[in-house]
């Protein structure tokens, strides 16, 4: 993808996030300056003009069509070539989760996870990189770019000391979210940047702790309810999140029907050992599985991503305990 069409779909992010109105239609120019004001209403459909300010495509300019949350099609090519095409295809379903989200009253989530073909996604000893060819580890940044925050476990802060920026592509640094604990070391994303830093846990907050701390109530196995951190999230004007692991936090999102979509890059490597990039109790039957309502494979590189909506989405945290919510700045 080009620099001019990465910065188009960014704008387009950023039109789309802004109104309420549904929205059906995205029309881009190959050629031109981005510009957005030509962010246009009619009754059901809003037309994204970059460049132009025409309701309808003109010469040149591509139309898509959305037939679903995650397919648009292609009702006309304009001056884009086939990759491009594919690459707006790729990225464009994630521009309407923050309407999702609003619709929803909780931040909406896309995991993610590089895993081998047998479903690995660390060694034993929890080495992990890298898994993901370098085309993968680009569309991690620029899913990150379209996100509002990038969410990891305590697990994967210790194991990796990841930094959580966008720094091969353009645009911004994502808020940085952490579940775990407020004591945890945190150099590695302190001195990546300057976004916040919000954790979310269980344990008592340590007064002099260098981030942003909210304590949520416990649930019975003494872990945080996954909707609860997307429902505080979106109290603080973050619709959109960006789960990146490991495979301890995304399996306790899934089970709480807080993935709204799953990508895996699927490597070719096969481990016969490590870690399983979900884990969850055992299941008697088939039919007990998470099943996938829509889904569809991309093309990462010469390799492939599974994208999938899973069918137990929850919309709203069960009921719990009052919140013994305990804010505290850097
Ligand atoms: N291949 C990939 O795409 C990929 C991506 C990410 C990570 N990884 C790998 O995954 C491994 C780490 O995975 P992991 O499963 O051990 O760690 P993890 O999921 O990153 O973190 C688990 C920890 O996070 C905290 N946590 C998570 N959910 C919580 C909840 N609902 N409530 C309260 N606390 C919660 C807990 O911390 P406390 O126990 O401190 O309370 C828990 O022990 C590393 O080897 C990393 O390299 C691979």
């Amino acid at each position: 993808m080009t620099n001019g069409l990465w910065n188009g779909v960014l704008a387009m992010r950023a039109a789309v996030s802004r109104t309420t109105q549904p929205v059906h239609f995205a029309c881009l120019s190959a050629a031109g300056d981005v510009s957005l004001n030509e962010l246009l209403s009619a009754e059901k459909v809003i037309y994204i003009g970059l460049g132009t300010g025409a309701h309808k495509p003109l010469p040149g300019q591509a139309y898509l069509q959305k037939t679903d949350a995650l397919r648009f099609s292609i009702r006309k090519r304009g001056d884009f070539d086939t990759v491009a095409l594919q690459c707006l295809q790729t990225y464009l379903p994630y521009l309407f989760l923050p309407q999702m989200a609003d619709q929803m009253e909780r931040a909406c989530t896309v995991a993610h996870f590089a895993q081998s073909l047998d479903g690995k996604i660390a060694t034993e000893s929890g080495h992990s990189k890298w898994i993901g060819n370098d085309e993968n580890l680009v569309h991690a940044h620029r899913m990150r770019a379209l996100c509002d925050a990038v969410l990891i476990g305590g697990g994967t802060l210790a194991c990796d000391r990841p930094r959580l920026t966008v720094r091969h592509v353009a645009g911004e640094h994502p808020v940085r979210v952490v579940v775990g604990r407020p004591e945890a070391d945190y150099n590695s994303l302190l001195q990546a940047c300057d976004q916040p830093i919000f954790v979310y846990g269980t344990a008592e907050a340590r007064v002099n702790a260098p981030v942003d701390y909210t304590r949520l109530p416990d649930l019975p196995e003494g872990r945080v309810c996954s909707v609860r951190v997307l429902q505080a999230l979106y109290g603080r004007g973050i619709r959109t999140v960006y789960l990146e692991g490991g495979p301890t936090t995304t399996s306790r999102f899934l089970q709480d029907g807080a993935v709204d979509i799953l990508q895996l890059h699927i490597s070719p490597m096969l481990f016969g050992s490590g870690m399983g990039a979900v884990q969850f109790a055992p299941i008697g039957k088939v039919d007990e599985a998470i099943a996938f309502r829509s889904f569809t494979f991309e093309p990462v590189g010469d390799t492939m991503m599974f994208v999938g909506i899973p069918e137990n989405i929850q919309q709203a945290a069960p009921v719990a305990p009052a919140a013994t919510a305990t804010p505290k700045s850097k």
